[in-house]
């Protein structure tokens, strides 16, 4: 596990951008894992200005999204599908049969996490995975008290989570109570991992994160056993750790 410390959330954007726009280069069909949420927006915006001067193109990159909302249409500003196509891929080169985003609407959830985690390893698993951490330590809606063993699958939220993520929504009665979620072990087969920590509101949890060997109790805890793993913290992530 490497820590990189960074001082705020633009440098913590900016790193992450040219470690992928690295890996991108190297790899011939690079497969990336990518990560909703406030943390990765910067990067993405990053993303679109360095694809816009001609320093990296997205035409041979396949895409696999963490998770999904259950029983938000596609249309809904709150859908994972929305937040990528607005924030990232319609800016970009990506070619659409390349992206893959869970589908919460299928009417056989089961069936479409199956196929999803099967597109994975056809995909000869995930190359670089962007993560964020939720304020439980959650990975994806990988909740705590999640297997570590888990693939991808139907996922209850918890009420940390639903609170939360209701900043997003009209009102908290409007947060979807469900969503598929790679799993932990499909989170833990990407090649490496990058992980992106920002703000006063991680501090605890990451704290704890470096502190506490894996638990189930904190699923992003299993991290620290991935082979190639990042993480990119500014000093706001960074305060309780530093000062304990
Ligand atoms: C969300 C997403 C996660 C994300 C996390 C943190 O619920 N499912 O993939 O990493 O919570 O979100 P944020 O970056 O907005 O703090």
């Amino acid at each position: 596990m490497k820590i990189i410390a960074v001082k705020n959330y633009e440098e913590m954007s900016s790193t992450a951008c040219n470690l992928l726009i690295e890996k991108i280069n190297q790899v011939d069909y690079p497969v990336l894992g990518l990560a909703t949420g406030s943390t990765p927006e910067g990067l993405y915006q990053l993303l679109i200005e360095k694809f816009n001067n001609n320093e990296v193109s997205f035409k041979n990159v396949k895409s696999f999204n963490l998770d999904e909302y259950v029983g938000l249409k596609k249309d809904n500003p709150n859908s994972y599908y929305y937040y990528m196509n607005n924030n990232f891929f319609h800016l970009i080169d990506i070619p659409d049969r390349n992206i893959n985003i869970p589908n919460g609407l299928a009417k056989n959830l089961q069936k479409e996490c199956e196929e999803y985690e099967e597109k994975i390893k056809q995909a000869n698993n995930i190359d670089v995975q962007i993560l964020g951490i939720g304020l439980n330590g959650h990975i994806g809606f990988n909740e705590p008290g999640t297997s570590f063993a888990s693939v991808t699958q139907v996922v209850d939220l918890n009420n940390t989570t639903i609170e939360s993520n209701s900043r997003f929504f009209k009102s908290i009665d409007e947060v979807p109570r469900q969503a598929i979620s790679m799993g932990i072990s499909t989170i833990m087969q990407s090649k490496e991992a990058i992980l992106l920590v920002t703000g006063k509101n991680k501090a605890e949890i990451l704290s704890k994160f470096i502190k506490e060997e894996p638990t189930e109790d904190l699923p992003a805890s299993i991290l620290k056993n991935h082979e190639n793993l990042t993480i990119i913290a500014d000093e706001d992530a960074l305060s309780k750790f530093n000062n304990d």
